[in-house]
């Protein structure tokens, strides 16, 4: 493959992202699709034929935790570098090329981590746009300290003799930094280069490229029938919805099952979007008494997830049942290999990966309040399968959804419960309702809602001594959670301002009844989960 392949013959299969463990490749592949190209991420243990077969444009070999000197480390079969198809290793990527194709890397002793000069010594095409030195991101332990035959060393840090490599002949390219993290100065245009003059690839994969592809692909799956789809008032049901709705208009209908664990005006605003922007079709089930009836004197945190877990299961299977004999939406008299009917979900690709490539770590496998069980028999529609979270809130954006909806906070399946510790009755989930729209709003004002993970109101199971005007008052507290993440894995709390923690002590305690203290959670996860059931 050479670097100057007519762009004319560009392959039309994806830029292909090989997982080398931890969540280096996520951060690769969705730095490509912001480049506007299409990527995935394929496991590391992919032969070279399964890769070939994808007709990749090209193909990036990821950063990893490994030292490619541990016995085992994960490698990729060695004839991929012979398919004639453009590689780019970064990190890890680039130690294994440089190895498996005979030169070497040793363990210097020096490791190198976090921002460093780097100087480019030798023309490269994906150093086009740089300059002689700029600062870049290194987390390395082991060097490369010889580059294959024929191969040639392009830049150079303090640390790393060689930081960059390349074969340009042959289309194969090492960096040993990270292009993909912010802090590497020119980290987009090395990309850039790469994915345009290397691989030739067209820069279209855009939002409207990604609802009309998903729109038709809705239709072809779905055809005529009917299909139904839970919405929870989050951004990924709330988006699959509205670009289903977009591909089949009055075949779908939506069911919305207020719990009465909902954050304040969560379900007017399904109503006004749904029913009333979108003219959506949506069965709105005002179950709170039953969830609260379920709950009565149950304390225990898990016991509290599969009791609202079930009954949500039930209500929407009640409701599934009713559309059946009024619109048809389940052919109960279809044969047992034809799907009875199908049923939007908001799976990320994330989530597809995570249970896919069997390298990153499980996540949130507890995570399944509202999943819904197998033996209904439904077929998947998940035109969100192939998206990244910020590309799901992009095109949300550009299907018309309202923004307090596209950029909404992760809110958890079983709602206010797993905030409220202790018995949850509709007094309580009051409370903590008025006190979590407070924070909301003072978040929301002080600018920072999108900036943090999440932030909210936490109810304890305690009441304590206070006073108020001339009398003494006896009531909850009410603490503040705020973290800032980037996946839920980890969190650090967040550092809120002086004053918005100021205003919302003052709001809470004068507004809420039966709250009479506010508390700041100062725990980051790990030790601390970032709920508190
Ligand atoms: P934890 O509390 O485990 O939460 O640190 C990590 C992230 O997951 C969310 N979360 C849930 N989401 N159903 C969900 O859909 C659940 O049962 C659930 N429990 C926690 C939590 O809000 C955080 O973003």
């Amino acid at each position: 493959m050479s670097p100057s392949t007519p762009a004319d013959d560009p392959r039309e299969g994806p830029v292909l992202v090989v997982d080398f463990g931890a969540q280096y490749a996520q951060l690769i592949a969705r730095r490509v699709r912001e480049a506007h190209v299409y990527s995935e991420i394929v496991p590391h243990t992919a032969t070279a034929a399964e890769l070939a077969a994808r007709r990749p444009a090209g193909i990036i070999l990821s950063g990893g935790p490994k030292s490619v000197n541990e016995v085992p480390a994960p490698s990729i079969d060695p004839a991929v570098y012979d398919l004639g198809v453009p590689v780019l290793g970064i990190c890890y990527g680039a130690q294994l090329v440089a190895q498996q194709l005979g030169g070497e890397v040793a363990r210097t002793g020096r490791g190198e981590y976090g921002r460093t000069p780097l100087t480019v010594t030798a023309a490269s095409p994906i150093f086009t746009d740089w300059p002689e030195t700029a600062e870049v991101w290194m987390s390395h332990g082991d060097a490369i300290t010889v580059v294959p035959d024929g191969f040639v060393a392009t830049a150079n840090c303090p640390d790393a003799p060689v930081a960059a490599f390349h074969h340009p002949e042959r289309g194969i390219f090492g960096v040993q930094f990270h292009p993909e993290v912010v802090h590497t100065e020119h980290g987009r245009d090395l990309l850039e280069r790469f994915l345009y003059d290397i691989c030739h690839c067209p820069p279209s994969w855009t939002h409207t490229s990604i609802i009309e592809s998903q729109v038709a692909a809705v239709r072809a799956q779905v055809g005529a029938s009917p299909v139904l789809c839970a919405l929870s008032g989050g951004v990924d049901s709330a988006v699959a919805a509205a670009l289903v709705h977009k591909a089949i208009g009055e075949q779908l209908t939506c069911v919305y099952v207020d719990t009465g664990l909902m954050r304040a005006n969560e379900s007017e605003q399904v109503e006004e979007t749904f029913r009333r922007q979108f003219h959506i079709d949506l069965v709105h089930v005002k179950a709170a008494d039953r969830f609260f009836e379920a709950l009565a004197g149950v304390t225990d945190p898990e016991q509290k997830r599969k009791i609202i877990g079930e009954l949500f299961i039930r209500i929407f299977e009640e409701v599934a049942r009713d559309l059946v004999v009024e619109k048809g939406h389940l052919d109960e008299e279809a044969p047992e290999d034809e799907p009875a009917g199908y049923l939007v979900q908001g799976t990320l690709y994330p989530d597809v990966i995570e249970s896919g490539s069997g390298t990153a770590a499980t996540i949130k496998s507890h995570h399944n309040v509202g999943g819904l069980p197998d033996d209904l028999a439904f077929d998947l529609v998940e035109p969100l399968r192939l998206l990244f979270k910020d590309e799901v809130r992009a095109v949300g954006e550009e299907l018309g959804l309202p923004h307090e909806i596209v950029w909404r906070q992760p809110f958890p399946g079983p709602g206010l419960a797993v905030r409220i510790v202790g018995e949850v009755t509709p007094e309580r989930a009051e409370i903590l309702r008025a006190a979590d729209a407070i924070v909301v709003e003072e978040v929301r004002k002080a600018g920072l809602y999108r900036e943090l993970w999440q932030s909210f109101a936490v109810l304890p199971a305690v009441r304590t001594v206070g006073v108020m005007g001339d009398g003494r008052t006896y009531a909850y507290p009410i603490v503040i959670r705020a973290v800032t993440s980037d996946d839920a894995m980890t969190a650090d709390w967040a550092r809120l301002p002086y004053d918005l923690l100021e205003r919302l002590s003052s709001r809470i305690i004068n507004e809420v009844e039966g709250v009479n203290r506010v508390a700041l959670d100062i725990t980051s996860k790990p030790p601390g989960t970032i709920e508190w059931e």
